[in-house]
């Protein structure tokens, strides 16, 4: 049965087809960061392009999806540099056709491996906006096309060992200029009960366009209540899993990176504030919000909110 995303949050399929306007986003590149994040704490930014239509479609969920363009050019992706223009500048080497992915593990009782047409044809494609907030303290808002990581594990049969699900992204040094630059695949990982969250998606695709290149194509993670170094890009297995994986940030800087990395304005970075974020794509910073806006969907999955364990 298909899942109305309107059950999940309010929100809209899109109509409408975006005008897809060219535009030049001036100087969002902040200095390039070495295996460390760095706060944006930028008072504001310029973006000149009218929001009407976009506006008119999303008035059920008050939120005012980032353009295209920008979602496009302001990235994390280190395999392709370390700038915020170096993953969409890059010359586009990612093959992303053909493209599968391996589902397996200790806790996987159907282990398999599928094309992303098999993932696509399985199960029905969700949209989704979402708030989007990374943990240098800027924020965009996503209109996400993908499907229910929840109907993708269930296909794989999870036993009892399943308790944590680990990502595992493409490392490729022919494709990714930048391939070695964490050792190693890129590397994330949520519960099972966080998996199973229908907000989680496999994203394939942002305002109905497949995902490019620098956005993760042509599958990633979307956990909109965390921070969005665990959006994994380019997955290329998922694991079902009894230990935490440690995930790549956490391995590279146990000091201020976790495993949980939900969003708490009321737990600052060793190096910065959380408490407000610099939208992308609008003048100034908003107040960040506990559990980046759901936490009345995702609260009851942590026992202890003081614990900071859960929050960075
Ligand atoms: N996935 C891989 N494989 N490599 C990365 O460097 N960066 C993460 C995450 N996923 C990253 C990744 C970080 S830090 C963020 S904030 C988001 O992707 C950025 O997603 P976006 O560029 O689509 O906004």
């Amino acid at each position: 049965m298909r899942i109305k995303s309107s059950e999940i949050t309010p929100e809209q399929v899109f109509r409408q087809r975006r005008r897809m306007i060219a535009l030049g986003i001036g100087s969002l590149a902040i200095p390039a960061v070495h295996y460390a994040f760095a706060a944006d704490n930028s008072a504001a930014d310029v973006s000149a392009m009218p929001q009407a239509s976009i506006d008119q479609d999303n008035q059920a969920t008050g939120l005012t999806p980032t353009k295209l363009d920008i979602i496009n050019s302001y990235n994390n992706y280190y395999e392709f540099g370390f700038s915020k223009t170096a993953p969409s500048e890059a010359p586009k080497t990612l093959i992303t056709s053909p493209w599968s992915v391996q589902i397996g593990g200790e806790g996987a009782d159907n282990p398999g491996t599928y094309d992303i047409a098999d993932i696509h044809g399985e199960h029905d494609i969700e949209n989704h906006i979402y708030r989007f907030r990374c943990v240098e303290a800027w924020s965009m808002v996503i209109p996400w096309n993908g499907v229910a990581l929840a109907k993708v594990i269930q296909a794989a049969k999870p036993n009892s060992s399943a308790k944590y699900v680990r990502f595992e992204t493409l490392h490729d040094e022919q494709q990714m200029p930048n391939a070695n630059w964490a050792g190693g695949p890129y590397i994330e990982g949520l519960t099972m009960a966080e998996a199973m969250h229908p907000l989680s998606l496999l994203a394939t695709g942002i305002y109905d366009q497949p995902l490019e290149q620098q956005t993760g194509a042509p599958i990633r993670l979307v956990v909109p209540w965390k921070y969005g170094f665990k959006y994994a890009k380019s997955i290329v297995r998922i694991d079902l899993v009894e230990e935490m994986p440690r995930n790549t940030w956490w391995r590279q800087n146990p000091r201020e990176y976790g495993f949980y990395a939900n969003v708490n304005p009321a737990f600052d970075h060793p190096r910065w504030s959380q408490a407000t974020e610099r939208v992308i794509g609008k003048f100034g910073r908003q107040d960040t919000l506990l559990f980046n806006g759901y936490a009345d969907e995702v609260a009851h999955l942590y026992p202890d909110l003081h614990d900071r364990r859960y929050f960075f």
